[in-house]
């Protein structure tokens, strides 16, 4: 019988299925996550591998699973895997593209707007008891209607966050590999080099793959190209933005905000130094978790694992 490895806690009714096929091993916490070290000891004699963003799955590791056939990973990036390695041993990796894109879209706008009118930072006053009296500037933020929005990345995300900004009748800028004309006619935004999607935007948003092109993408002289009443909006991958010259930035006010879902280590540190700054919201990499849509996005591994076990070609293959 063919054995499924899942590296976390998954719903029963999602599993349940796989269970009368299969021979399921699933991770028992939902406190404590699954190390890299205990994956390599007990997933392996296993056939599927089911991964979550946050587990490393490095050559040393794909090496150590002589009977492995495929990694389904329970998010759309892969950069947690080394591709090449599983592709040298032909073992397939599949991932969750499109069934999350509205979701982390809608998430992607409410960091925004959160950013901008400083929510937390808001609520947190009342919590602790600091709101006194109505103060005419107190929490005052951005404006959001009307402002310009760039986007780093323009993919499935991309398009999802910028359709909803139009009808925050924002100007949309964005920068890609590749042109994507037939959306720019469609939905009005516009291509720039990435140097003038930072001067111009007021709020720069990374939806790009973390990839070895884009790690680092957004540094010192980034930040320094926005402008002092911009904001910083990372949704995609820690790696990408270099965090230490964004703490730089928020201290020395050359960017008035940040809105983070991802940070370069996850969970990120308590003493991070970017914890420290009220102006920088923070969510713990909720992009895609809604409800239905998590449920969606394991529904799609689970049947890419027995695909791939049952001899067919899973859809949303990566390699
Ligand atoms: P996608 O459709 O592949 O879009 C990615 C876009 O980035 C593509 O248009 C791609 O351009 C562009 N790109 C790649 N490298 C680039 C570079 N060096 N410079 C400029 N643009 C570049 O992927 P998606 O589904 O929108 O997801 C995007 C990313 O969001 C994922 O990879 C993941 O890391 C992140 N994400 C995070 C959450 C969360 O919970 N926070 C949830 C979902 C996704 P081309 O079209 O030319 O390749
Ligand atoms: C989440 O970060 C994803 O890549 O799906």
């Amino acid at each position: 019988m063919y054995k499924i490895f899942i590296t976390r806690k998954l719903p029963e009714e999602i599993v349940q299925p796989l269970r009368e096929k299969f021979e399921v091993i699933m991770w028992h916490s939902d406190e404590i996550p699954m190390k890299y070290e205990d994956i390599k000891k007990e997933a392996k004699d296993c056939n599927a591998l089911w991964t979550v963003l946050s587990d490393k799955v490095d050559r040393e590791l794909i090496e150590s699973l002589p009977n492995l056939r495929i990694i389904s990973n329970l998010a759309v990036g892969y950069n947690n895997i080394d591709i090449e390695a599983a592709k040298e041993k032909g073992i397939i990796v599949t991932n969750t593209p499109g069934v999350l894109t509205e979701t982390t879209a809608d998430l992607t706008f409410a960091l925004l707007l959160a950013t901008a009118r400083r929510i937390t930072e808001a609520e947190q006053d009342i919590r602790a008891g600091k709101w006194k009296s109505w103060t005419p500037m107190q929490l005052t933020g951005m404006d959001v209607y009307g402002s310009t929005l760039g986007i780093i990345g323009m993919g499935r995300i991309g398009e999802a966050v910028a359709r909803r900004a139009k009808g925050f009748d924002m100007k949309v800028l964005y920068h890609n590999r590749t042109r994507k004309l037939e959306s720019e006619q469609q939905y009005n935004f516009t291509y720039v080099e990435l140097e003038t999607l930072l001067k111009e935007s007021d709020f720069v948003v990374i939806l790009t793959p973390l990839t070895p092109e884009t790690r680092g993408l957004i540094g010192k002289k980034e930040l320094e190209m926005m402008k002092e009443t911009s904001a910083l909006i990372n949704v995609a991958r820690g790696g990408i933005v270099d965090e230490q010259a964004l703490y730089d930035a928020l201290v020395n006010k050359s960017i008035w905000a940040a809105g983070l879902d991802v940070f370069e280590t996850e969970p990120v540190p308590l003493d991070h130094p970017l914890l420290t700054l009220p102006n920088v919201t923070v969510l713990p990499h909720i992009g895609s978790a809604s409800i239905y849509t998590r449920l969606a996005m394991m529904q799609i591994n689970a049947t890419a694992i027995e695909d791939a076990l049952e001899e067919r070609v899973p859809e949303n293959r990566v390699v």
